[in-house]
């Protein structure tokens, strides 16, 4: 029925009319030259079909996508949005959401998102994105779920099948878009927009599994990225975006650039002309073309002189009308859309729960020296910072459509639950994207700032400061060089720890700091990253008790920018060193350790557990068995209730290829009460062995595996087993 809908559709369509399908516009800043009528002319008079970033109220949406009912056809449009962590409900960063590690609570993540978007009229999102990263400097760590390849996948799967709802043409559905294909996260320096250079065997390893697992759950769209992938840039890249997604991984739906990216195909170098960057980009798979216009002004004149053939417009066209017909756009140009509903539904008590929920699972304790935390909630509280008040800095560059008014401020939250809360503002934000006032700015007035700073804290039990990265330091464009705290505020650190009265310290950002000088000045630490919505009261239950955390780092804290790329699943090398370690000649370097400031997988509870031996089914296995099973115990030797990850990695330290030290391929969530014990048992398959060796086979190879289960990637139990082919 599909095949022959979109059929005869395409049998009265015009090229125009064709080439219009490809074309997505978008009513804020055009790109280049071609900046010839506004987006919404486009769209009403046929030479566009999609758009991007319409803003307004449900109603106004409806009246504006009411230009593709004006058409010769009246093909529905796709009306997309990066709607990255939440719409108006706001949950914490993707990289914090990563440090729940709990996939069912991610998807309902999603799925409110979805909900909240397609009632006011989007039904496409540019999310999830499921780069791998390991590089901090990089502004769009913020955006991911970090370094793992195996927790990146499972969280792919979660964004995708929450945004997506069990049928796409259900009327909260909200098609998405897996970006950015490929390796985007690989970028040389940590610096935007760069290139990118690997071996198959870790694109293959590393970076691709993510996005296959997005696209195997089922996703209708990818974006193109920016770098280049193996010397061609990803939008023009044949191997990449046809050979392995569509021919290799089955993939069905529709490819966009990312902005402006076909135009871009001339700086990368690959294209002399607008048309020659057009004519490659369709020729190597991208099907739509976000906001460059290369399409809509070059694609029919390249056709009728014969250097494309109406083929490519065919199958791009086609695979753009597929998606809508799944989405069921052409039963309902704006599905989702019901008188009402959107302030039914948008910010709902049901909504905020979640949003409060997934901030405090977000949340990781970094240090809690001498059970600084929880606090009693009769401290008198000295809150101190410049992002007390500052709503808006509770969300990020990628939530613009979040609603400030609706944000719990710090001290509000707060002081919903201590008996005595007071501020001062100590130091400067360093909100300056362009860092020109990185360092201190008028010295006397930080002077001040932090003289009442400290006598607000002499007066009080505890000080609470809230201090770290401004939201406009993270996000696109927005890599950084340096990712310490900014001197103003640890000079402000310094001087509270003076006091003697306990410190902790809650620690806003985007991406993992260098935090190596700051941490004897705190006696708590928390990564609260961009935490949303419910930041206030979130922050508070932690801080009180009233949630314990369980949050474990999906990203490696380095101890100095010279350590990056960090990351816990590197190779042994022939000289393989750790700290402590004698010898000169070993991989190593002279000024710094090896060892990360806070590995992957890390994060503290105010309880604490101990893990039992490993204990394996068998050791020693043959071929035909399907599984083997490890079992551990783990015991709440504490005084609170508490949740812990436990986790289970493999290593094959005698391979055809050099193997990582170790790799994450499960674990489990596991509540506690004090005293308690638990056996957690993971079943082992040859599954988890396989890797893709020099051939690019993917296949496990027999002899011995280390096997490690943990409460983090360093800290660890560890156990051996022999499995023979
Ligand atoms: O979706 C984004 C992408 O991640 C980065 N460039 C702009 C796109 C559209 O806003």
């Amino acid at each position: 029925e599909k095949e022959y809908f979109i059929s005869s559709l395409m049998a009265r369509m015009t090229l125009k009319e064709k080439i219009a399908q490809l074309n997505l516009v978008t009513p804020t800043a055009g790109t280049g030259p071609f900046k010839t009528k506004r987006a919404l002319e486009k769209l009403k008079d046929g030479t566009a079909g999609n758009v991007l970033s319409l803003r307004g109220t449900a109603e106004s949406i409806r009246e504006k996508e009411a230009f593709a009912e004006q058409t010769r056809l009246k093909i529905p449009m796709l009306s997309a949005l990066d709607i990255i962590h939440g719409y108006k409900t706001v949950f914490p960063i993707p990289l914090g959401l990563s440090c729940t590690w709990d996939s069912v609570l991610i998807k309902k993540t999603a799925r409110i998102a979805a909900i909240e978007a397609t009632a006011i009229g989007y039904n496409n999102t540019y999310s999830p994105m499921v780069d791998i990263t390991r590089d901090p400097r990089w502004g769009r760590v913020m955006e991911g779920s970090g370094e793992d390849p195996y927790l990146g996948s499972v969280i792919a799967r979660a964004m995708v099948k929450g945004y997506q709802g069990e049928n796409l043409d259900a009327s909260t559905s909200l098609l998405a878009c897996v970006k950015h294909f490929g390796m985007y996260g690989a970028i040389e320096a940590g610096r935007d927009y760069n290139t990118t250079d690997m071996s198959r065997v870790t694109m293959y390893n590393v970076y691709l599994p993510p996005y296959k697992a997005a696209v195997e759950a089922g996703a209708g769209s990818v974006m193109t990225s920016f770098n280049d992938v193996e010397g061609i840039p990803s939008t023009a890249n044949k191997w990449l975006l046809t050979d392995l997604l569509r021919n290799q991984w089955g993939f069905k739906g529709f490819m966009v650039t990312d902005y402006n990216a076909v135009q871009e195909l001339i700086p990368h170098g690959v294209a002399a002309d607008y048309e020659e960057a057009a004519e490659k980009a369709i020729k190597a798979g991208t099907d739509m073309d976000m906001a460059s216009e290369c399409y809509s002004m070059f694609m029919e004149k390249l056709v009728t002189e014969g250097h494309i053939d109406t083929s490519y417009i065919n199958r791009a066209c086609r695979r753009v009308l597929e998606v809508k017909y799944d989405l069921g756009l052409f039963n309902d140009p704006y599905k989702g859309y019901q008188k009402g509903l959107a302030e039914r539904v948008i910010l709902s008590k049901e909504h905020k729960a979640v949003a409060r929920e997934a901030t405090q699972r977000a949340m990781v304790l970094l240090k809690n020296e001498r059970q600084t935390l929880p606090l009693r909630p009769d401290s008198r509280v000295a809150l101190i910072g410049p992002f007390l008040d500052n709503k808006a800095e509770m969300l990020s560059m990628w939530s613009p459509d979040g609603v400030i008014d609706s944000v719990v401020s710090i001290v509000a939250g707060m002081k919903k639950q201590f008996r005595e809360v007071k501020t001062a503002v100590g130091t400067y934000m360093n909100d300056d994207p362009a860092l020109k006032s990185f360092e201190p700015f008028d010295s006397a007035q930080q002077a001040k700032m932090i003289a009442e700073a400290v006598e607000l804290a002499h007066q009080s039990d505890v000080v609470v400061a809230v201090l770290g990265e401004s939201r406009w330091l993270s996000g696109e464009a927005r890599s950084m060089t340096k990712i310490s705290m900014p001197a103003c505020q640890k000079e402000l650190l310094k001087a509270l720890k003076k006091t003697g009265k306990p410190v902790i310290l809650v620690l806003l950002s985007g991406r993992p700091m260098v935090l190596t000088d700051i941490i004897p000045h705190a006696d708590a630490i928390i990564a609260a990253w961009r935490p949303g919505t419910m930041a206030g009261d979130a922050i508070a239950d932690v801080l009180s008790g009233k949630y314990n955390p369980s949050g474990k780092l999906t990203m490696t804290f380095p101890r100095s920018v010279g350590q990056i790329p960090i990351y816990y699943n590197h190779k042994n090398t022939g000289r393989p060193f750790k700290d402590g370690d004698r010898g000169q000649f070993k991989s190593k370097y002279l000024d710094e350790m090896n060892s990360p400031l806070f590995p992957f997988g890390y994060g503290l509870s105010y309880t604490t557990f101990r893990y039992g031996d490993i204990v394996l089914s068998d050791t020693i296995v043959n071929g035909a068995k399907k599984h083997i099973t490890a079992s551990i115990s783990v015991t709440n030797t504490g005084k609170y209730s508490g949740e812990e990850t436990v986790q289970l990695y493999i290593n094959d330290p005698v391979a055809s290829i050099t193997r990582p030290v170790k790799e994450l391929k499960d674990y489990q969530k596991v509540m506690l009460a004090p005293g308690e014990t638990k056996k957690i048992t993971f079943n082992i398959t040859p599954e988890a062995l396989k890797f893709y060796n020099h051939h690019l086979v993917y296949d496990w190879e027999p002899g011995l595996f280390n096997l490690y289960i943990g409460t983090n990637s360093d800290d660890v139990k560890e156990a051996h087993f022999v499995w023979n082919k």
